[in-house]
């Protein structure tokens, strides 16, 4: 089927509303084997890291956060393993975080021997609640443990020429601090490392804890971007947590508001109800008729990988990926999606315009069959879509009307919605054909 075609958009009054869309999709980070492997109950072991790794490589990932070296052993020697594997792809940049502590910081670069190019991602936390209860420090102490860390990168990376080294800091809580102070330490950290545009340092400003609505978050985001001196120098990166159920929204937001680059994980694994999804954020890209350069077109095989190394489940309604996303039960959306096919179909649309369902099953590798199920509150348009599909078969619709008895008696006799076998059965022995 074509690709990226995009669902049909609000019709526009005017060239003023809405005052902003998407039109690029940003650069992903992938945060699955740190933020999404420190919240699961039986962290990954090195199996199920380097297998979680090899599928965001091929859904094209290209910058991928392998983990917190300083952690524990676990973490280190899968990192080390890595790196000195020849597993990671010319065009693929592995990163790892570390807590602005020189034991830590120096840990992490001897977790990356040997590598190519990497990211090292510092962090600690500015927002007032963690000063004045966490750490019991004042925004001086905090913005010098930042300053300190920034140094200890810059004299590590220079002890180790052979590698390619990229940093990346992280204002950690920044959605809950004062603006003019995470600039004011973004800013002295720039200082130290000296970044160009060539060179970019990254400034990633998560949501920690999501704590407003999406909007505001992006005006932190736009506020952020225009009153940072040598703006150029930086790539500004988005890490969102979905605490209010809105993670995707605000990167979405925030990709508006100024923001290169989103970092999150697949079907929103991360910290207590996650990270922004890169499932949904991509495929929602994808509908708005952009190619989101990650490649979801065998959804099925991305959630089996996912499911066994993150022992969670997908559930069952996740946009677009989850069981129940691309079925209709009812009469009325069953017909209407049915038409839709025929329509589509022989039109050829730019668009896609089926009625009810976001995006093409079949893009990310869905057969038909998954469309439409059949229970017993189904009409009509549901089971002569899958007879037609299954056997070819296209009932008039008087027909339609007097199998529908057969059909929905079916269903409740077994107690359980009907796949295509179950129907053609249903069909034979209705019509006598056996
Ligand atoms: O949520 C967060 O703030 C983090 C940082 C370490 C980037 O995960
Ligand atoms: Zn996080």
């Amino acid at each position: 089927s074509a690709k990226y075609r995009p669902f049909p958009q609000v019709n526009l009054p005017d060239r003023q509303w809405p005052s902003r869309t998407l039109t690029a999709p940003p650069r992903w980070l992938s945060t699955d084997l740190r933020d999404g492997n420190q919240s699961i109950i039986d962290p990954m072991d090195r199996a199920k890291k380097n297998r979680f790794f090899d599928l965001l490589v091929d859904i094209g990932v290209k910058e991928i956060e392998v983990g917190f070296p300083a952690a524990g052993e676990t973490e280190f020697d899968f990192i080390s393993w890595l790196v000195q594997s020849g597993r990671v792809p010319d065009d693929v940049v592995v990163q790892v975080l570390t807590q602005s502590r020189a034991d830590l910081i120096k840990r992490s670069f001897e977790s990356l021997e040997g590598a190519r190019e990497a990211i090292v991602h510092l962090y600690n936390a500015v927002s007032p609640a963690w000063r004045d209860i966490v750490f019991r420090m004042t925004r001086a102490e905090v913005k010098q443990i930042a300053i300190d860390g920034a140094r200890l990168l810059v004299d590590e990376a220079a002890k180790r020429p052979g590698t390619k080294w990229h940093f990346q800091y992280s204002p950690e809580t920044f959605s809950t601090a004062e603006l003019d102070f995470s600039l004011e330490v973004c800013e002295a950290v720039m200082q130290v490392v000296g970044p160009s545009a060539e060179w970019p340092i990254i400034l990633n400003l998560p949501a920690t804890v999501e704590a407003s609505t999406p909007n505001v978050y992006a005006d932190q985001i736009e506020y952020f971007c225009r009153n940072l001196p040598n703006r150029e120098a930086a790539v500004i990166s988005l890490h969102t947590h979905n605490d209010r159920g809105t993670g995707v929204a605000a990167a979405e937001l925030g990709m508006m508001a100024g923001a290169d680059r989103v970092e999150g994980c697949l079907f929103g694994n991360g910290e207590r109800t996650g990270n922004c999804c890169l499932v949904t954020l991509a495929l929602n890209l994808y509908t708005q008729g952009i190619d989101p350069g990650l490649d979801f077109s065998d959804i099925d095989r991305v959630i089996e990988t996912v499911e066994y190394c993150n022992e969670l489940p997908v559930h069952q309604r996740h946009p677009y990926g989850g069981e129940l996303v691309f079925t209709a039960f009812s009469g009325s959306h069953q017909d209407a999606i049915k038409k839709g096919f025929e329509a589509n179909e022989v039109q050829n649309d730019p668009q896609w315009r089926v009625p009810y369902l976001p995006i093409d099953p079949a893009d990310l590798g869905r057969s038909y069959e998954a469309v439409i199920r059949v229970n017993s509150q189904s009409g009509k348009g549901g089971f002569a879509w899958v007879l037609q599909q299954d056997q070819g078969l296209r009932l008039p619709k008087r027909m339609q009307a007097h199998f529908s008895r057969h059909v929905q008696a079916m269903a409740d006799d077994l107690g359980r919605e009907l796949n295509a076998a179950d129907i053609w059965n249903c069909f034979r022995h209705a019509y006598y054909l056996e």
